[in-house]
């Protein structure tokens, strides 16, 4: 059966004003990432990185979902069951603009999560205060939900379930840094990267190879402008005319 593993990054919520992490305007151009989204940056200040987190959370309350969000909700609900939206992204853009199946690899920014029973519960947009306990076990250290580096992200596992199942392969605005989106797409006879800018390989082997050269198709435009084309190959391969 044909589907369709689609795979997101911060490039998807851009244009709702989300800032991404590398772009030259990127969260990691302002923050230090080891200060606020690391192990060791959680165990030297924590209300450094809660207060990282407080800010992006409150921000997230004024942003909307983008036409992007609204055509790949469509497309969830057009072939549903046989779409596989894995998102890196914490913000919950795609939630709002209707998602029911969308899975965060990387946690949810509205979401703590307790330190004790592990217990994730609903905040909204508020910021972390000392009120705060675990609905579940009412424990009062409770953290942001959000997956940091030296961390694991138990839902990885539905990334090579999702390799194992799906024909099509779609990277929507991700730079491949964290997860190798050219190693996916080499596993995938069909594939499509969807990204405003061409992303060199950060590789000694091959220096001058781009992203976009292990994908089938590459449509080298913002997110939104991009939906029209890739519905058009996405029809033609669930129709099998490739
Ligand atoms: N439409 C599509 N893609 C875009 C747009 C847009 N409007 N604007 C920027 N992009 C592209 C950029 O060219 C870049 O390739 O989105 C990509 C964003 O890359 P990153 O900032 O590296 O974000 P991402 O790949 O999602 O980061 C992965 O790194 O910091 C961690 O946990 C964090 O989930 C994040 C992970």
């Amino acid at each position: 059966m044909k589907k369709i593993m689609i795979l997101s990054g911060a490039g998807l919520s851009a244009e709702s004003g989300i800032s991404t992490f590398r772009d030259h305007d990127g969260l990691w151009e302002k923050y230090d990432v080891m200060k606020v989204c690391s192990t060791e940056g959680w165990i030297e200040d924590r209300k450094l990185v809660t207060k990282f987190y407080d800010a992006r959370r409150a921000d997230l309350e004024f942003k909307e979902p983008n036409h992007a969000h609204t055509i790949l909700v469509q497309l969830e609900k057009d072939y549903r069951g046989r779409v596989i939206h894995l998102t890196q992204n914490v913000d919950n853009l795609m939630e709002r603009a209707g998602s029911k199946d969308i899975v965060h690899l990387h946690g949810t920014l509205t979401d703590l999560r307790c330190e004790a029973c592990t217990e994730i519960f609903d905040v909204g947009y508020i910021a972390q205060n000392d009120a705060i306990s675990c609905p579940h076990c009412g424990n009062r250290r409770v953290r942001h939900n959000v997956v940091m580096f030296g961390e694991s992200a138990p839902e990885y596992s539905q990334l090579h379930q999702a390799m194992r199942e799906c024909t099509l392969f779609i990277a929507i605005g991700t730079s491949g840094t964290v997860i190798d989106i050219t190693r996916i797409a080499k596993e995938f006879k069909d594939s499509l990267l969807i990204d405003p800018k061409r992303q060199k390989i950060s590789s000694v082997f091959n220096p001058d190879s781009y992203i976009d050269e292990s994908f089938t198709h590459f449509i080298q435009k913002r997110a939104s402008e991009a939906m029209d084309e890739m519905m058009k190959i996405i029809k033609a391969h669930m129709d099998g005319r490739f």
